[in-house]
């Protein structure tokens, strides 16, 4: 049985103070059940600190982003080994706002997943149409470049440890959020892409829901097979709506 894993994105938010109040409510909060896992991603800058409010508590720590190289002559990047070095978990590749707004292609993704497995990080890949994509009906041929690419530079073998984030490019930070069906229909076809490869891999991958995900929802979309969680931007800035939607999850 799959653990269901509650991710929150903070992407380019948040202060000393805000953070300190909002982990601490995580940290409060948080469901007891083991079969509910919480993972914060806060700007690279509060890594540390966060780091320090959430030593001993259930509330993990990743990263947002990561060079996919490991030291050298980059100016303004962050190598795989100085996440692990600071105690970080898990690291997110391949963001829709990193491949629209910064150019990120599918091979640059794939080099940053090889990176962060190679300095002991679980990489959280993000794969997702846009609405124009998905009108022409190009959802599943999208989703499987952007998976191909990973599986073809790092292999299956190496997805043991990666999580999958499914984010429709269209539900992201619009209120827009897809359907539980539409959701699950996306899910299974990854999970199916997989088992091509290896079928206990896709058993045990750990694939998330993200793009609008909130409390209101979120029950009904953890409730669908496939669906092992979420990646949570907009409602994992208050400590409320990110239990909200954690609290949706170990109920379910
Ligand atoms: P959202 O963002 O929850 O604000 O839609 C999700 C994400 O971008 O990971």
């Amino acid at each position: 049985m799959r653990n269901t894993l509650i991710a929150g994105n903070w992407k380019m938010n948040g202060s000393t103070s805000a953070n300190a109040e909002l982990v601490s409510g995580i940290n409060a909060g948080a469901p007891a059940t083991d079969s509910v896992e919480l993972l914060v991603c806060p700007p690279f800058p509060y890594l540390a600190a966060v780091l320090a409010d959430t030593a001993g508590s259930k509330v993990a720590v990743g990263a947002q982003n990561v060079s996919a190289h490991e030291s050298g002559a980059f100016t303004g990047e962050v190598a795989p080994s100085m996440l692990a070095d600071l105690g970080c978990e898990y690291v997110i590749v391949g963001h829709s706002e990193r491949r629209t707004l910064y150019g990120e292609t599918s091979v640059d993704v794939a080099a940053k997943f090889k990176a962060a497995l190679g300095a002991g990080l679980r990489p959280i890949l993000c794969i997702g149409e846009t609405l124009e994509e998905r009108e022409a009906g190009q959802t599943e041929a999208v989703v499987d470049e952007q998976l191909d690419a990973v599986i073809e530079s790092v292999g299956i073998a190496n997805f043991a440890t990666a999580v999958i984030a499914y984010e429709p490019v269209w539900a992201i930070g619009t209120g827009m959020t897809a359907t539980p069906e539409q959701a699950q229909d996306v899910h299974a076809h990854i999970r199916s892409r997989l088992a091509k490869h290896d079928a206990a891999i896709a058993e045990s991958t750990q694939i998330l829901y993200g793009g609008s995900m909130k409390g209101e929802n979120a029950a009904g979309l953890l409730a669908k097979a496939d669906i092992d969680g979420g990646l949570i931007g907009g409602a994992s800035l208050q400590a409320a709506d990110f239990l909200a939607i954690a609290n949706a999850a170990a109920q379910g």
